[in-house]
């Protein structure tokens, strides 16, 4: 019997592409860029299942191009804004993620990046390279304290918890905003509020929802203009739930402390942005999760996934179950 076709949109850890070829044939796309438009849609013809990344945005053209084989689309991330999941269930067609085995690389990143912003880590080492370090100064470079500060978190699923148990070994009071949480987790100290609260109250306030509709520009000018100035913001979720224009307006007044971003809107950031001009900003390129480890069991459960669709089976990691009845 032939083996199933696919699509793997890029080079992603042999441990997972390894997996995908002991079961299938497969078209990897070699370019570290993403295919482009024309270029997806032409790899994809004809494919059993397909591999994504969420730099690729896959709509229900993609899918309608690969044709009524189409079995599956995984997708190397927890997130899955990129893929018209509505679409995808219309067609029956499973559509699977990578939740837990990031949850822990991408708290601990979002906890480097918190600390690092209220400790001006970055700013201190700018400062000495540009030859500034001339005595200790007992006035340079303050940062803010973590003992006894409250942690604001917006979106409590899996590594909005994981934030909250780091910030405990800190003494960092925890409150949350989120509105699908339904039964607090009494192994976790945290208190839910409601968002005002959290914008009012947080000293650092750490972002965590899905990107949809609802979360677009949550933090904008009026959510900034409520925050503390002393406020040190964090965003590791998607790029377009912070008004990035808003941000700006609000840094260069002061209006909040520091901002810490690893996803911002577009990525990459334009060179020119104004955000870079600011010093209390940190801008990285989207790796909360990129540790080797994690990278490798992101690559492993979405072969794992890919190859349950082509094989009819339930997918280890589905976001759709839906789709299921639609077949
Ligand atoms: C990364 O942003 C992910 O969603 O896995």
């Amino acid at each position: 019997m032939s083996k199933p076709r696919v699509f793997v949109t890029r080079v992603i850890p042999e441990k997972g592409l390894e997996r995908v070829r002991e079961v299938c044939e497969v078209d990897v796309w070699q370019d570290t860029m993403p295919p482009p438009r024309e270029e997806l849609l032409k790899h994809v013809r004809g494919m059993d299942g397909l591999l994504c990344l969420l730099t690729d945005r896959v709509d229900g053209e993609v899918m309608d191009t690969a044709g009524e084989g189409l079995k599956v689309i995984s997708n190397l991330a927890v997130g899955f804004d990129n893929i018209d999941v509505p679409a995808a269930t219309a067609r029956g067609i499973p559509v699977g993620n990578t939740p837990d085995v990031l949850t822990d690389a991408t708290a601990d990143f979002a906890f480097t990046l918190l600390m690092a912003a209220g400790r001006r880590l970055l700013e201190a080492d700018r400062y000495i390279r540009l030859g500034k370090w001339k005595t200790w100064d007992p006035m340079a470079l303050l940062g803010v304290d973590m003992k006894g500060a409250t942690l604001g978190l917006v979106g409590f699923g899996r590594i909005g918890k994981a934030m909250a148990r780091r910030a405990a070994g800190f003494d960092m009071g925890v409150i949350y905003y989120d509105p699908k949480d339904k039964e607090p987790d009494p192994k976790i100290e945290a208190t839910r509020v409601d968002f005002e609260t959290l914008l009012r109250e947080s000293d650092f306030i750490s972002l965590h929802p899905p990107l949809t509709p609802d979360t677009r520009h949550m933090i904008d000018s009026q959510a900034l203009s409520k925050m503390k100035p002393s406020t040190v913001l964090i965003n590791t979720s998607r790029g377009p739930v912070v008004d990035l224009e808003a941000l700006f307006e609000a840094m260069k007044e002061k209006r909040i402390f520091a901002a810490a971003l690893d996803v911002t809107d577009p990525e990459p950031l334009p060179p020119d942005h104004p955000l870079y001009t600011l010093d209390n900003v940190i801008i990285a390129p989207h790796i909360a999760s990129a540790s080797k480890a994690t990278r490798d069991k992101m690559a492993w459960m979405a072969a794992q996934n890919l190859i349950a669709g082509l094989k009819g089976e339930r997918l280890p990691n589905c976001v759709n179950p839906q789709a299921y009845s639609q077949r």
